[in-house]
């Protein structure tokens, strides 16, 4: 039986995905560096300034930066990223997710965020469910981010349960990663791209039921 829900938030509450994408294609245009969508799937669940060093490097300008320049780089982003936000509401909650976070409210079976993103706090208060969660790791707290498990152990012990009676749900590798490492039971939403090792792949959260979840 599993007492607890563990969420990822882009691409799993909300397609927020989309707009870091955006965010992060116009900043490497600006500094002469191509990325695509399949090279955006490797920032995917990664903090910050870890996604501005691999773009730096895809790039060929690893060495090209100082500290603070690139500080300045990962606040340009972050900047456009927070302006494309600003017209978040309810309805961008990705399919099913009201419904599947009123019926664990209704069944008290407790739900935590483990997102790698510093602005989870704001997005979850603009969709309207930030009451929903009984805790959001803070990611500034990590010493690792994802794949380590971290975020996901320290997500369980919010809601005071142990990792194994935790189902976790993410759309990215690097969070499956992690989610599987922690030893939880791993619920993978898919958005287009191969997931490996989930122990179930949805589209999206109306493919699930709350009560089919706990019982596994
Ligand atoms: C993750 C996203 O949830 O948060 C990454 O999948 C993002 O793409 C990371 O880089 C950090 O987000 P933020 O909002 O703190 O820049
Ligand atoms: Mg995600």
């Amino acid at each position: 039986m599993k007492k607890g829900f563990v969420f990822d938030l882009d691409g799993v509450i909300t397609d927020t995905a989309k707009y870091h994408y955006l965010a992060w294609k116009d900043l490497a245009d600006s500094i002469g560096i191509e990325i695509d969508l399949k090279f955006n799937e490797q920032l995917k669940g990664i903090d910050r300034m870890t996604s501005l060093e691999r773009i730096l490097i895809h790039g060929g300008k690893a060495d090209t930066y100082t500290a603070e320049e690139k500080d300045a780089l990962a606040l340009q982003k972050n900047t456009h990223y927070v302006e494309l936000l600003q017209d978040l509401t309810p309805e961008d909650l990705l399919p099913g997710v009201k419904e599947f976070l009123e019926e664990a409210q209704t069944k008290d079976v407790p739900c935590a965020i483990a997102s790698a993103s510093k602005n989870a706090p704001f997005i979850l208060e603009k969709l309207g469910v930030k009451n929903a969660f009984e805790a959001i790791v803070d990611p500034a707290t990590l010493k690792k981010g994802k794949p380590d498990p971290e975020i996901f152990v320290r997500a369980a012990e919010a809601i005071n349960i142990t990792p194994e009676e935790a189902v976790g749900f993410e759309d990215a590798q690097a969070g499956l990663d992690g989610i599987k490492a922690a030893n939880m039971y791993a619920v993978g939403v898919y958005s287009g791209e191969e997931l490996h090792g989930a122990d179930l792949i949805v589209n999206k959260l109306t493919d699930i039921s709350v009560d089919e979840l706990i019982q596994k």
